[in-house]
């Protein structure tokens, strides 16, 4: 028997609130916050060409070993209002049986607006064969819809920043309500090559 200790959760959230994120119920999904056992999604998810190509970071790979030893700390600890970036899982269909089919999260970032900060949203959908089907456009409705109406969240502007290639992501947005309002650069980082985005902010 191996003497090496199984890995484990660790120690309970830190967090006093206890609150790791919303549960926002839609019509045909469900968003939750990641818990240990997402893990191997995750690691799957990031681990997919198909998926990661969307985002430039087809790189980018990824261990469970790492998602449970580096990331999960702070998924862990997380709180809606930061520090870091608040992860969640979507699930479909919101009845029993439910499965996580991708993720969605937000960071509070230092603001390039006139507002002290801004609330940047991701998300990725992680089975190819379920995009097209309006299940990103739901996600981020519920997300939105909770970021408006939190009791801090709601004074910063909600931004996405998708690279300027991803037609579908622009698409979902615009019928989320978000309006483009500039462009940038990133500069890459271990995640993401260096590419072209487009600004969207809500238009709360
Ligand atoms: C981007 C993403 C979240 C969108 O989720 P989704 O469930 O596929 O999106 P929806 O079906 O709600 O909306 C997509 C819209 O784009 C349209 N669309 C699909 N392909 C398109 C294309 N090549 N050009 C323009 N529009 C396109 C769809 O028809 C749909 O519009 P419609 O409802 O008017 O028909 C999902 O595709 C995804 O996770 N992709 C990989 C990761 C990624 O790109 N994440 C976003 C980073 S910002």
């Amino acid at each position: 028997m191996s003497d090496q200790a199984a890995p484990s959760p660790g120690p309970a959230n830190s967090n006093p609130s206890g609150e790791r994120g919303p549960v926002l119920t839609g019509q045909r999904l469900r968003i939750r916050p990641i818990e240990w056992d997402d893990l191997g999604h995750v690691c799957r998810w990031w681990n997919d060409a198909r998926v990661m190509r969307e985002v430039r970071a087809e790189r980018f790979s990824v261990t469970l070993e790492q998602l449970q030893s580096e990331y999960w700390p702070a998924w862990r600890d997380q709180k809606p209002e930061g520090p870091g970036r608040c992860q969640c899982i979507i699930e479909f269909p919101i009845r029993a049986g439910a499965q996580p089919i991708g993720e969605i999260g937000w960071s509070l970032e230092q603001g390039t607006e006139d507002s002290g900060g801004e609330v940047h949203v991701h998300i990725k959908v992680c089975e190819p064969s379920l995009w097209g089907q309006g299940y990103g456009r739901e996600a981020l409705r519920l997300l939105v819809s909770y970021l408006s109406d939190h009791p801090t969240l709601s004074a910063y502007p909600i931004i996405g920043e998708p690279g300027d290639w991803n037609a579908r992501c622009h698409r979902m947005l615009e019928q989320c309500g978000f309006v483009k309002v500039g462009a940038g650069r990133f500069t890459g980082n271990a995640w993401c090559e260096p590419c072209a985005f487009i600004r969207y902010r809500h238009g709360r």
